[in-house]
């Protein structure tokens, strides 16, 4: 299961992002935000960092308008490493060496294009362990 998330302004994105991973066979759930004005990207950052934390849902998409609230809201979250990507080579890499579990993109920054070939990477990548979970270890022993 995958978990979806955004704020007033990553609403069509996401749901042009959640067809493109239906389509893939990906089973996704929607924390919302619905349609609307204005909204509050913590709310849904910190929906979707729980979602995936507690292992309801396995990996989760954030969109806000930059990535960068709703994704620093779902970090705030013990076990989530929530990455904004701009671009597929950093999404590819944050799954395979980061163990990265939510993406995030701005829907004011990246184009539909764009944030599928995002989406695609992330999702196509595995974490490859070995040197990298050490490093995750140290990285999920920090203390706040
Ligand atoms: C909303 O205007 C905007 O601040 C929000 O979508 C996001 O970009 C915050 O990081």
């Amino acid at each position: 299961m995958i978990a979806l998330g955004c704020d007033h302004t990553g609403y069509e994105l996401k749901q042009q992002v959640r067809e493109h991973l239906e389509s893939m066979g990906y089973e996704c759930k929607d924390y919302g935000c619905g349609q609307c004005t204005a909204s509050d990207y913590p709310i849904y950052g910190e929906a979707v960092g729980r979602a995936v934390a507690s292992g309801e849902c396995e990996l989760g998409v954030l969109i806000c308008g930059t990535g960068v609230g709703i994704s620093l809201c779902a970090n705030k979250v013990k076990g989530v490493r929530a990455v904004v990507c701009s671009e597929p080579y950093s999404a590819k890499l944050a799954r395979m060496h980061n163990n990265a579990n939510i993406v995030a993109f701005g829907a004011r920054v990246v184009g539909r294009d764009l944030a599928l070939m995002i989406v695609d990477a992330f999702f196509g990548a595995k974490f490859e362990g070995g040197r990298h979970q050490r490093r995750v270890d140290m990285m999920e022993s920090i203390q706040p």
